[in-house]
């Protein structure tokens, strides 16, 4: 019982946005070199940023490509995402200490050169495939997408990306030998599927892409007919100024708005903005919900309460109406939807309540109105009959 503690002393009320949506993760990944991983991860997030979306970029790659390509010294850099991912509990660094500002709406949590260690460093380390997963987590509303750049190998820093992440996009260059080593790389996003209880979405995007040759629409053709591997509408054409901008260290969308590079690349922005993984109108709406952004919602008996986090596993609610109860009452998970959500019967009047996602007590993130009181922020609804 915690009722003491929630005390209505010294509070004060205030209304925030409510958050619809938890962040995207998406992983740029293949093992091959050189396919256009970095110049996407950088002009994506970049286009991302300029379409009003805020960004966080995660260099996973010891090359630093990213960083660099930001303009970034990673060498004035106190920290890096490998603190992050080797700090010990005891003096914990996480993704907050480390980020820096990259470019319009993009944090970037910048790598170096020792990155290169962290496979031997985490050999044998419990739980080493989840670590970026679990320090993404109190970012999860800052941003409302993460893209990780990963490196040309499938070790640990790919694990990581791949448990961390949602969907992957693969960016392909055709080659003659861009499909070799395609299987590998989605039989292990195929494990990972298995191991996880989250489905990843893979899409390929042609990079590089000399539209003029016969070559490269084959190799996209043999990916699509015979890898029965979904392709992005957008292709990444052939286009010098993305070689200059990364030269330059600035994003494409500050190098030259007028060349094909940035056209492709916001056409590409638009179209992962466009495959929002769920979309909530169309969800909440098949499953009978009201108002599609803002929660609890009043019903004749009571309230309706929903939460949408894909990750989580258990979702509970404490607050007046159940005298602060550490275990809270559970909300019912609506199948793969995301949406956890429980309706409670109440009389007319005015409820603080916290959500415990998965054991952490959070505000309600769809829920705008906010107590401020001796123990942090409470959602707070009211109504009259
Ligand atoms: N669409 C494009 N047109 C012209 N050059 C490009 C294009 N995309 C990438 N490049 C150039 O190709 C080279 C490799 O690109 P990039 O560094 O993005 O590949 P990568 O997959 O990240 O490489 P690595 O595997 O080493 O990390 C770079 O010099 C980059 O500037
Ligand atoms: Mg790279």
């Amino acid at each position: 019982m915690l009722a003491g503690f929630f005390s209505k002393n010294k509070e004060t009320t205030r209304d925030v946005k409510p958050e619809g949506r938890a962040m995207r993760v998406i992983a740029i990944t293949n093992q091959k070199g050189g396919c256009g991983k970095t110049t996407t991860a950088i002009n994506l997030a970049a286009c991302l940023g300029e379409l009003g979306k805020k960004v966080l970029l995660i260099d996973l790659d010891s090359q630093a490509h990213a960083t660099v390509g930001l303009n970034i010294d990673n060498k004035k850099l106190h920290r890096t995402i490998f603190d992050v991912l080797t700090s010990s509990k005891k003096k914990p660094t996480e993704l907050a200490d480390i980020i820096v500002k990259g470019a319009t709406n993009v944090d970037i949590a910048p790598a170096s050169i020792k990155l290169a260690t962290i496979e031997q460093l985490l050999a044998g380390v419990p739980g080493r495939d989840n670590l970026l997963h679990l320090k993404l987590q109190p970012l999860r509303e800052r941003y409302d997408l993460a893209i990780i750049d990963c490196p040309p190998t499938i070790g640990v820093l790919t694990f990581n990306a791949l448990r961390a992440c949602r969907e992957v996009i693969v960016p392909i260059e055709p080659s003659f030998f861009s499909l070799h080593g395609l299987g590998k790389l989605f039989e292990t996003i195929e494990m990972f599927k298995d191991t996880l209880d989250h489905d990843i979405s893979i899409k390929a995007l042609p990079t590089i892409y000399d539209k003029r040759t016969c070559f490269a629409r084959e190799v996209i053709k043999d990916l699509v007919d015979n890898h029965k591997i979904d392709t992005l509408k957008t292709f990444i054409g052939v286009n010098v100024k993305l070689k200059e901008a990364a030269s330059y260290g600035v994003p494409i969308s500050e190098y030259d708005k007028k060349s094909s590079g940035y056209r492709d690349y916001l056409a590409l922005a638009r179209e992962v903005i466009d495959l929002e993984v769920l979309k909530p109108a169309n969800t909440f709406a098949a499953l009978g919900f009201e108002n599609p952004l803002e929660y609890p919602v009043k019903t004749n008996k009571g309230v309706i309460f929903a939460y949408r986090d894909h990750d989580a596993q258990n979702v509970r609610i404490t607050g007046d109406f159940n005298n602060w109860s550490v275990e809270g009452e559970e909300l019912n998970k609506m199948g793969n939807t995301g949406f956890f959500r429980k309706e409670i019967s109440l009389t007319p009047g005015r409820y603080r309540y916290k959500l415990i996602v998965d054991d952490e007590w959070i505000r309600d993130p769809s829920n705008p109105r906010i107590i401020t009181s001796p123990m942090g922020d409470l959602s707070f609804f009211e109504f009259a009959e």
